[in-house]
């Protein structure tokens, strides 16, 4: 089988809406294995006012979790944008001081932080981008974003849903395509994964499923 790299998944117990419990978590873990998935980054959301985890909570947990899988696990952040943090609180919840796994309010773009960001030297990963209905009309502004290292990921799930979503991934604009797996919402990624490949073909498949999470991991730009 080949590998899968899950770069959003909400399995680290009791700490925001992922998981209730080890044991939910442990369950999640089996079916990631069963997916071909072999590393995976372990986020949290951080909503302030209702989810505020420490950076030193998740990665106790991840190292708790990780006696349990053959899956090579990552702490992390999923941070919801706030016009109150600075760029350096912002680098405190990156990924290997470059990525930042970042969504939106409402499911809209608010222009003025959208500038913020741009400015900003961190590359943004904008977690399930198909949520955005603005944005994703909007193709222009998708490639000007992406040239202030901008990179937009797609939920598998939504992918399995409305499969329309898939000239998103043919033209280019979507790099990453990940879980966002909750223990109510299932991982979705083989079944995704296949039909990137059969449809787009295998480097496709490859680049959007392994080689682009991985640098992400990995700290590459
Ligand atoms: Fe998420």
């Amino acid at each position: 089988m080949e590998e899968i790299i899950d770069i959003h998944v909400h399995i680290l117990p009791e700490v925001d809406d992922g998981s209730p419990s080890l044991e939910e978590s442990l369950k999640m873990l089996e079916n990631a294995e069963e997916e071909g998935i072999v590393e995976m980054l372990c986020v949290s959301h951080y909503i302030k006012g209702l989810y505020e985890p420490a950076k030193s909570t998740l990665e106790k947990l991840t190292r708790e979790l990780q006696p349990h899988t053959r899956i090579k696990l990552h702490p992390g952040f999923e941070v919801m944008a706030d016009p109150d943090f600075s760029e350096e609180e912002y680098r405190k919840f990156s990924i290997n001081e470059t990525y930042l796994l970042l969504e939106f309010p409402h499911f809209s773009l608010n222009p003025v932080v959208l500038e913020i960001f741009k400015k900003m030297n961190l590359s943004v990963v904008l977690v399930h981008a198909e949520r955005y209905p603005s944005l994703i009309k909007n193709l222009a502004l998708m490639q000007e974003l992406k040239k202030h290292n901008f990179l937009f990921q797609l939920n598998a799930g939504s992918l399995l849903e409305n499969p329309s979503f898939i000239s998103l991934v043919k033209n280019g604009i979507i790099d990453i395509i990940a879980s966002d797996a909750h223990s109510f919402r299932p991982f979705n990624m083989r079944r995704a994964y296949e039909m990137v490949k059969k449809k787009l073909g295998l480097w496709k498949a490859r680049e959007l499923f392994y080689e682009n999470p991985k640098k992400i991991l990995k700290e590459e730009r």
